[in-house]
């Protein structure tokens, strides 16, 4: 759901809340309606916002990542140059993200341990990719720590995904 309609949507179930809650004090009715209601309400807003995780694009979760890199100091951007030598060394325990992206990350990649297939890298080429920012950010921490023993930095991750930007099917 595009970000506007969901905010659209909050507010309207907000002023129906609202509508609901006058009511309900007008006829004195309970205290606990109204609480079970306004949890219900806020159950509601929240999973609303959440859900807005999902509707990303490839260039809006670049853009959080830059906010985060940001904050550290000396930060001067981030280049698709870096990106792509970080994409293919060899870290620790011999392993780089082309071990399992394979060299094009346009291609189909394949897991270097289970030999299962994984869908090409780039968003030129899946265009599912970099689209949800748990799913960016389950994904980063998890082969980050395998190749590196340690998080990506968002420099690390923001060079990454210029480079990929620049990748063509
Ligand atoms: C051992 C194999 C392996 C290695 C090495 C690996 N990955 Fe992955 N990666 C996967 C698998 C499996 C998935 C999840 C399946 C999928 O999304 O197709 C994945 C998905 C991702 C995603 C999710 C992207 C999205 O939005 O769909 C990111 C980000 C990612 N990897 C980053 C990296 C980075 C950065 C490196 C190198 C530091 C790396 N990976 C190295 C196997 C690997």
């Amino acid at each position: 759901m595009p970000n506007h309609v969901q905010e659209k949507l909050v507010v309207k179930i907000e002023l129906l809340a609202c509508k609901l809650l006058k009511d309900a004090s007008l006829k004195r009715e309970s205290w606990m309606l109204r609480t079970i209601f306004s949890f219900g309400l806020v159950i509601v807003s929240f999973s609303l916002a959440a859900n807005s995780a999902f509707a990303e694009t490839p260039v809006e979760v670049l853009a959080a990542i830059k906010v985060e890199a940001s904050a550290t100091p000396g930060f001067q951007g981030f280049s698709a140059a870096h990106g792509e030598s970080f994409y293919r060394n060899k870290q620790k325990h011999d392993l780089g993200c082309s071990s399992c992206h394979t060299d094009n990350p346009a291609a189909e990649g394949k897991h270097a341990e289970t030999g299962k297939l994984i869908k090409p890298f780039a968003p030129a080429a899946n265009q599912e990719r970099f689209t949800d920012m748990r799913k960016v950010k389950k994904w980063f921490r998890r082969n980050c720590n395998d190749v590196l023993d340690r998080e990506c930095t968002a420099q690390e991750k923001g060079d990454l995904l210029a480079y990929l930007l620049t990748v063509n099917k």
